[in-house]
């Protein structure tokens, strides 16, 4: 094996319990959905919640599932990206965090948060990435006139939604004209494409292609 190959990251040990922690911007639906579906399940247990907004929705369904919650606005940093995210990697750490899922987390990640997590940030983004990268994506779409929209779930890396894709699903709305329309739809797909991939994490199925490249081995 090439020590490029031995230093790509193999699945988790599935035998152990998964800590994971949720950032989130918004009304928190995705955070929903690992609530119900993954919290409690076979040893994956949500031990923290973050936001950047005091007002997050997220935020009021975590402490209804009597979860930890955190905010770090970036104001308080006095507008610093790296600082406000190294403070909020320690806070993770003393909750003993091994997965931070990003779900509607509308904030670049900085390179020192990452490091702090390798391998071990995943996104969820409403598009086929790689095409309609960063905000309004789903505008994005509307505007280039697509008649196929589809869901992302990918580890996330230093660029803007261009880690590898752990998985997508596309879905065909021809006459879609509003956010709204394709929001109806693809808010059911990420509330099943999400917690897949967490579980698929959880039981060490996940596997950057020992070969190289970007692909994202799935385990049976
Ligand atoms: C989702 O559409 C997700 O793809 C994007 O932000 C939205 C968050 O929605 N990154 P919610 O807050 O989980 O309802």
């Amino acid at each position: 094996m090439s020590s490029e190959a031995q230093s790509r990251p193999a699945g988790r040990d599935a035998g152990k319990g998964l800590r994971l922690a949720v950032l989130a911007s918004g009304t928190g639906t995705n955070l929903q959905a690992l609530l119900d579906q993954v919290h409690g399940h076979d040893g994956v247990e949500i031990v923290a919640v973050v936001s950047n907004k005091p007002d997050a929705r997220a935020l009021a369904r975590a402490r209804a599932a009597q979860i930890p919650t955190a905010v770090f606005p970036l104001a308080e940093y006095g507008g610093d990206r790296s600082a406000r995210d190294l403070a909020i990697g320690a806070w993770l750490r003393e909750h003993d965090v091994e997965l931070v899922v990003l779900a509607g987390y509308m904030q670049i990640l900085s390179e020192g948060f990452l490091k702090l997590f390798p391998n071990a940030v995943i996104n969820v983004h409403p598009a086929l990435l790689p095409a309609f990268q960063g905000l309004d994506a789903v505008g994005q779409a509307l505007r280039y006139g697509v008649k196929v929209f589809g869901v992302t779930v990918h580890f996330v890396d230093s660029g803007v939604d261009s880690g590898p894709v752990i998985a997508q699903r596309a879905v065909a709305l021809p006459d879609a004209r509003t956010e709204d329309d394709v929001f109806a739809v693809l808010h059911g797909i990420e509330h099943e494409l999400l917690p897949e991939a967490v579980r698929l994490y959880a039981r060490g199925a996940l596997q950057l292609d020992p070969a190289g490249g970007r692909r994202v081995l799935i385990a049976s």
